[in-house]
């Protein structure tokens, strides 16, 4: 039997924005979490040079692993070999090298609910069994260390997300080692996504691999790098499983895009201008943070990274995909509904991503404020 993998609610969200969009009407893109930045400057200059120069081959661009490499040791105070790191197409192929090099079908893979909708999808696609743990608001929505521990039997594997998607909510430090400290007694092996490192307003995102030096760590050049269509990303692994995930990118992948990995390497030092971007996410969550109560939107856990708010709107519908296809319909502002996030709670919650300009945040404000007074007294 072929495993059912479900669909991703936001693309019929983004879909009916496009087409209110094709019609004329000035849509406000929240649904998605890519950044509308481009790729740094320099970066998209070296591809135009390079466009001309380059037979653009399959290729691995061994100053980008090095480069990579080195981010650990400056960044995370870890040691990381080039040859650890395998170029992919985004961190979507990287979690697939990270599970199928680690597990056999049938495996029982924990993970964070809500969560990023891939991840169950992707675990479930390739025959491996998604163990969802309910993360309340009063856990920030994320896994710690003493749920994982209750789970019984204990989980082969485990799927962490700091910053995580939809909540942008980070495991504190001590918390993320207490959490590798269960792993390491019982053995659960661990992938720790780290895509929105570098996205942080508050608080600390430690890698795992400062806890786990065996952890599995799948990275992207999609969100800080605002490199998403570029189709880049790493995973980095322990010396033990290199040969096997090298095996399952030759066969499954290949390599990511050549003209990608050239404008990826000059994009990781493109600091002042990435970093620019972060500061207008940090005004844009902090413009967010201050209306959404005004909205009657008080139950919201601020995110510490990423560019998301995870906003319960229990108390508005039941039904957040209906709530979300209504909103944009009657103001033009696009949001993702929460069902895609937890397939048990998400009916009543939905995501706001704020990887958009400054003035799109405020115009979205502005014409979400009487339409959900009228949602309130409805
Ligand atoms: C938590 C998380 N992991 C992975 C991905 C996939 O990113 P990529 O574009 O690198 O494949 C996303 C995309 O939104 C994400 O939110």
């Amino acid at each position: 039997m072929v495993a059912s993998v479900e669909p991703f609610h936001a693309i019929a969200i983004s879909r009916l924005a496009h087409e209110m969009a094709a019609s004329g009407l000035a849509v406000i893109h929240m649904e998605f979490g890519q950044p509308s930045t481009g790729a740094p400057g320099p970066a998209i200059a070296a591809a135009h040079r390079i466009l001309d120069a380059d037979p653009m081959g399959y290729w691995e661009n061994t100053a980008l692993m090095e480069r990579i490499a080195r981010y650990y040791r400056d960044a995370h105070g870890v040691t990381v070999a080039r040859d650890q790191i395998i170029l992919t197409c985004g961190a979507s192929p990287a979690l697939v090298l990270a599970l199928t090099s680690l597990f056999a079908p049938g495996a029982r893979v924990a993970l964070a609910r809500p969560g990023y909708v891939a991840y169950r999808n992707t675990l479930r696609a390739l025959y491996l069994e998604p163990v969802e743990m309910d993360c309340g608001a009063e856990q920030r929505f994320q896994i710690t260390a003493a749920a994982l521990d209750a789970i019984d039997p204990p989980p082969d594997g485990l799927i962490l997300a700091s910053p995580a998607n939809p909540t942008g909510t980070i495991i504190a430090p001590e918390e993320l080692a207490a959490i590798a400290a269960v792993c390491r007694r019982k053995g659960i092996r661990v992938v720790s996504d780290e895509i929105y490192h570098r996205l942080v307003y508050d608080g600390e995102a430690q890698s795992m691999l400062r806890h786990l030096p065996d952890a599995l760590v799948v990275n992207s050049f999609s969100k800080f790098y605002s490199m998403a269509g570029w189709r880049l990303g790493w995973v980095v692994l322990p010396p033990e499983l290199i040969a096997t995930a090298r095996a399952r990118m030759g066969n499954l992948f290949l390599t990511p895009p050549s003209l990608a990995q050239h404008a990826g390497l000059v994009a990781f030092d493109c600091v002042e201008e990435l970093e620019g971007h972060l500061r207008t996410y940090a005004r844009n969550r902090a413009l967010l943070l201050d209306a959404l109560p005004r909205l009657g939107l008080a139950r919201i856990a601020p995110p510490d990274g990423a560019f998301y708010i995870w906003a319960d709107i229990g108390h508005l519908t039941n039904d957040s995909l209906d709530f979300c296809t209504r909103l944009l319909r009657d103001t033009g502002v696009a949001t993702a509904p929460g069902i895609d996030f937890d397939p048990v709670n998400g009916h009543r919650f939905m995501r706001f991503s704020f990887a958009v300009s400054t003035a799109e945040v405020e115009t979205a404000i502005e014409r979400m404020i009487p339409w959900f007074a009228g949602q309130n007294q409805a």
